[in-house]
């Protein structure tokens, strides 16, 4: 095993110590994971089923049940783009369509760099400022697609996007 690896187990078995090994707390557990790896990793799966009550299968079913865990890494940096109603009818489309185009990659994907990943999300409860961009917990509105890019631009120059 390697030394990252092992150190990850580290990460994962004081999770599990932490939340409960128990087979009822598998939704904790791996909210807990994804807090910490920002996704669930297949060996973390692995790893739990090895040293708790959990099995694969039950956590892999969890995992894929639940749209809130992410099979997948993300990037640094998850650029938001709300298509609620109020950002539908604001632009939201061509906010992501701007967005895709600046960053080279479609919705939902993550660039080869893993500095960025772009999602479409449902309301992010602040519509008065629709069309809303949210990156980390910041949230940018009355966006046009220009403006949109410029988060970016902002965000690549080191500036106050960060
Ligand atoms: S619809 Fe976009 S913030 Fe509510």
């Amino acid at each position: 095993m390697c030394q990252c690896e092992a150190k990850d187990f580290e990460r994962i078995d004081a999770i599990v110590k932490r939340v409960g090994s128990d087979a009822t707390k598998a939704i904790p557990v791996l909210q807990e994971i994804q807090k910490e790896f920002h996704y669930i990793p297949l060996k973390a799966m692995e790893r739990i089923a090895a040293t708790t009550e959990m099995t694969e299968a039950q956590l892999y079913g969890v995992a894929t049940f639940y749209s809130q865990f992410r099979l997948a890494p993300v990037g640094q940096k998850i650029i938001k783009v709300c298509h609620g109603t109020a950002c539908h009818v604001g632009g939201a489309e061509g906010l992501t369509e701007a967005l895709e185009a600046r960053l080279g990659i479609k919705d939902g994907e993550t660039t080869a760099d893993m500095k960025y990943t772009l999602e479409s999300v449902a309301c992010l409860g602040c519509c008065s400022l629709a069309p809303v961009v949210m990156v980390g917990d910041k949230a940018f509105g009355k966006l046009d697609r220009k403006k949109a890019v410029h988060i970016i631009d902002d965000l690549e120059s080191g500036g106050e996007s960060r």
